[in-house]
């Protein structure tokens, strides 16, 4: 609950979301289950999480589309629950369904939306022109958008979202459905929103688009948040610090991979064709020399030898484990 005693609520907070136990029911099942987190101003945030974690639930209970069912949420310092309209004007919105009007140009769209913040018209045709320019537009702002590529609608639909020039942009798994170009070009416009002081908080299923743009990640499964941290730190709380991958010229005996797993201190074993993983806690010291001196005393050849660190989603396929969600 806020009340102007609350040390966090208003502009001066330095954070641009402070959740607390939010919750949100749809009869007996549980979609967001007691979510406490918070988000700094200017940061750029991103919640991953399998099919049906309750990702787009928490951005639409966050915007205002859905009331919590318990728990409490400050946004841009104001009260969700009480303060919803001071919320709708602090925050930009781009959907995970983009609702444009296909019939209307980009113009004619960013003109309707401008007429429902009841923005000034000048203004509206000053931004318009200015963010159509940004998400490359410019050039179709008088063609009508229903002709347009997912790519293209999903630019309009950010610009939409950029209208009333928001303090918090919320995009729910913006790049679904885009080319690649297209999603370095969002994934650039969303750095270039976020580098100019525009807190980011978005939704995806691309981990190297997590890993890459992110400055802290939030996984959630079944509701609840589960991790929370920086790709880094997400990636160190692994029980292992390196995975060694070894190629083989023909599929490895069980023995040898035995005897190799005792060679490196591997915490398992596994194979994959003719592709054996080893994590290890820690990098054995000489690892090379080691390893060549173990193989060549036994005449087998291989094709590839790499050490890697844990990828992000190694991190979330073993904290949300591999079964399919509804
Ligand atoms: N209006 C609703 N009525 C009943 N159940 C709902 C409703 N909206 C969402 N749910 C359920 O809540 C759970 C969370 O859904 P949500 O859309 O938030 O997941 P998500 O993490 O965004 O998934 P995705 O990655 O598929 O977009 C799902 O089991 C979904 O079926
Ligand atoms: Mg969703």
């Amino acid at each position: 609950m806020s009340s102007p005693s609350n040390p966090s609520a208003g502009r001066s907070s330095p954070y641009a979301i402070e959740l607390n136990g939010l919750t949100r029911r749809f009869g007996s099942f549980i979609a967001v289950d007691g979510l406490s987190l918070k988000v700094k101003k200017g940061e750029l945030f991103g919640f991953l999480g399998p099919n049906g974690a309750g990702k787009t639930t928490t951005i639409n209970m966050l915007t205002t589309l859905l009331k919590p069912t318990e728990g409490s949420a400050l946004v841009a310092g104001y009260d969700l629950s009480e303060e919803d309209a001071l919320v709708r004007s602090r925050i930009g919105v781009v959907p995970q369904k983009f609702s444009l009007f296909e019939e209307l140009t980009p113009l004619e769209n960013l003109w309707y939306i401008g007429e429902l913040y009841s923005m000034d018209r000048s203004l509206v045709q000053r931004r318009s022109e200015e963010l159509l320019k940004i998400v490359t537009l410019y050039d179709k702002r008088d063609v009508r958008s229903g002709t347009f590529s997912g790519g293209m609608k999903q630019r309009l639909s950010v610009a939409a979202g950029l209208l009333h020039s928001p303090e918090i942009l919320f995009m729910d798994e913006p790049p679904t459905g885009l080319d690649p170009q297209s999603r370095i070009a969002l994934r650039e416009l969303t750095q270039t929103l976020n580098a100019s002081g525009m807190t980011v908080i978005y939704t995806t299923h691309d981990m190297d688009e997590a890993d890459k743009l992110c400055d802290r990640i939030g996984i959630m499964d079944h509701g609840k948040l589960i991790a929370l941290g920086t790709s880094a730190e997400l990636k160190s709380s692994q029980h292992y610090s390196h995975c060694i991958e070894i190629e083989f010229e023909r599929v490895p005996e069980q023995k040898l991979l035995d005897e190799l797993k005792a060679l490196v201190g591997a915490i398992s074993v596994s194979l994959e064709g003719r592709r054996a993983s080893l994590p290890v806690r820690r990098l054995p010291p000489d690892l090379i020399h080691k390893l060549s001196d173990f193989l060549s005393r036994r005449r087998i050849s291989t094709r590839d030898f790499k050490v890697r660190e844990p990828t992000l989603e190694e991190v979330f396929i073993n904290l949300t484990k591999k079964e399919l969600r509804d």
